[in-house]
C-alpha cells in the first residue's frame, strides 16, 4: 500500500511520529455482548515490513500480547491484571489481529495495537461489553385508590440492570419509555389498559445493542379489582369482617346442625378471605413468569 502523499511529506519533512499520529488518532468503537468473542481488526495497513506487534490494554497500557514476526514468535501474557485475560486471548500471527473469547464486562476498555517496522503505526479500539439482558416481567395490581378500578393496572419490571431503556409498545407504537444509566435494583414502568382491550401490548428492555421482549396477555393477567374496591373503606372493612365473622359462626351452627349441607357451605367460605387484599397498598397477583420470548 502506498502512503498518502501528505503523510509521506510529513515523514520527509518532519518526523515519523507525526505520521503515526495521522494513522493512529482515530479510535475504533467496538460493542460486544457478554459471552461473545470479538476480533480487533484493522485493514488499512501494509504489514509486510512490520516485524513487531504489541497489544496493550487499559489505563496502565498493560502488555497483553506480543507478536515478533521476524522471530516467528507469539507471546500472550496471561497473568497481567490478575489473570483477567487468561485463556481468552488469541492472536493471528499473520495479521496481528487480537481475538478475545468469552468476553466479560471486565474486558471493557481501550486496546492499543502498536506496529513497528519500516513505518510505525498504532491503532486503538474502544471496546464496550454489554451484559446480557433479562426478560422483563409483567404483573397486575389493585390500587388502594379505587379511582381507576374500571381499568387494569400493570407494571413491567426488571431487576439489577444498568444502561437500559424500558418501554411499553402498543402494536408498533411507543407508549412510554424510561431510560436509566446507573445500576437499578428494580426498574418499573406502569401501564393502564381496559379489560376488553384487544390490542397487542409488549414491554421491551433494551440497551444499545440488544433487547428483550415480554408480551402482555390481558386475559391471563387482568381480573377486575372490584372485590377489593368495594371494601377499601376501613370502617366498612371492620363492619364487613364482623358480619362475616357472624356469618361464619352461623355457618358453624348450621354445620353442626345439618351435616349433609356442609359441603356446599364450605365451598362458599373462601369468599370471606378477600378482605385481606385491602390491607396492603398493592397486591400483586401471583402470576407464573411467562415463557421467554426469544
Ligand atoms: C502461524 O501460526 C501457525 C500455527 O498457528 C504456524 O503454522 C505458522 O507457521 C505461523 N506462521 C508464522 C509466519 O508465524
Ligand atoms: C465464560 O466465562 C465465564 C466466567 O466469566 C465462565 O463461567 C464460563 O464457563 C466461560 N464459558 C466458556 C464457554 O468458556
Ligand atoms: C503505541 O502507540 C501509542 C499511540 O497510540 C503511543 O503513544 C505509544 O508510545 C506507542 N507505544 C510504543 C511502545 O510504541
Ligand atoms: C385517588 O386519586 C385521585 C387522583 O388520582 C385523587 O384525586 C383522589 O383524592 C384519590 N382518592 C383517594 C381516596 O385517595
Ligand atoms: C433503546 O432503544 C432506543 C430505540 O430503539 C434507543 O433510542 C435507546 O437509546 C436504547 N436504549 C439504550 C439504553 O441504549
Ligand atoms: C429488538 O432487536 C431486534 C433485533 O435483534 C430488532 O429487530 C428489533 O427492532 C428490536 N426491537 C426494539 C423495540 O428495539
Ligand atoms: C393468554 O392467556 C390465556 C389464559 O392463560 C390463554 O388461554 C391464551 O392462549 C393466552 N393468549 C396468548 C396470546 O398467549
Amino acid at each position: 500500500m502506498d502512503l498518502p502523499l501528505y503523510c509521506f511529506l510529513i515523514i520527509y519533512f518532519k518526523s515519523v511520529f507525526v505520521c503515526a499520529g495521522v494513522f493512529g488518532d482515530e479510535v475504533k468503537s467496538v460493542s460486544v455482548m457478554e459471552g461473545d468473542s470479538v476480533t480487533l481488526h484493522i485493514d488499512i495497513i501494509d504489514l509486510k515490513s512490520a516485524h513487531l506487534i504489541l497489544w496493550r490494554f487499559g489505563p496502565q497500557e498493560s502488555l497483553i500480547a506480543r507478536i515478533n514476526r521476524e522471530a516467528n514468535a507469539v507471546s500472550i501474557y496471561n497473568d497481567v491484571l490478575d489473570g483477567r485475560f487468561r485463556d481468552r486471548l488469541q492472536v493471528n500471527n499473520q495479521t496481528g489481529d487480537l481475538t478475545i473469547t468469552n468476553i466479560t464486562t471486565q474486558h471493557t476498555g481501550l486496546y492499543q495495537k502498536n506496529i513497528s517496522g519500516r513505518q510505525k503505526s498504532s491503532h486503538r479500539f474502544d471496546v464496550t461489553v454489554y451484559a446480557r439482558l433479562p426478560v422483563p416481567f409483567i404483573s397486575s395490581y389493585c390500587p388502594q385508590n379505587s379511582s381507576s378500578s374500571s381499568n387494569c393496572l400493570l407494571l413491567c419490571s426488571v431487576l439489577n440492570v444498568r444502561d437500559v431503556s424500558l418501554s411499553w409498545y402498543k402494536g408498533n407504537s411507543l407508549l412510554s419509555i424510561i431510560s436509566v444509566s446507573d445500576l437499578n435494583i428494580r426498574l418499573s414502568l406502569p401501564l393502564e389498559v381496559e379489560y376488553q382491550d384487544t390490542n397487542t401490548y409488549r414491554c421491551v428492555l433494551n440497551n444499545t445493542i440488544t433487547n428483550q421482549t415480554q408480551h402482555l396477555n390481558i386475559t391471563q393477567l387482568c381480573q377486575p379489582c372490584s372485590d377489593c374496591v368495594s371494601c377499601c373503606d376501613t370502617t366498612e372493612v371492620v363492619i364487613r369482617l364482623v358480619i362475616s365473622a357472624l356469618v361464619t359462626v352461623a355457618l358453624v351452627a348450621v354445620l353442626a346442625y345439618d351435616v349433609r349441607s356442609s359441603k356446599d357451605e364450605l365451598k362458599k367460605r373462601p369468599k370471606t378471605a378477600r378482605y385481606k387484599v385491602c390491607s396492603t397498598k398493592y397486591s400483586e397477583r401471583k402470576t407464573k413468569p411467562a415463557k421467554l420470548s426469544r
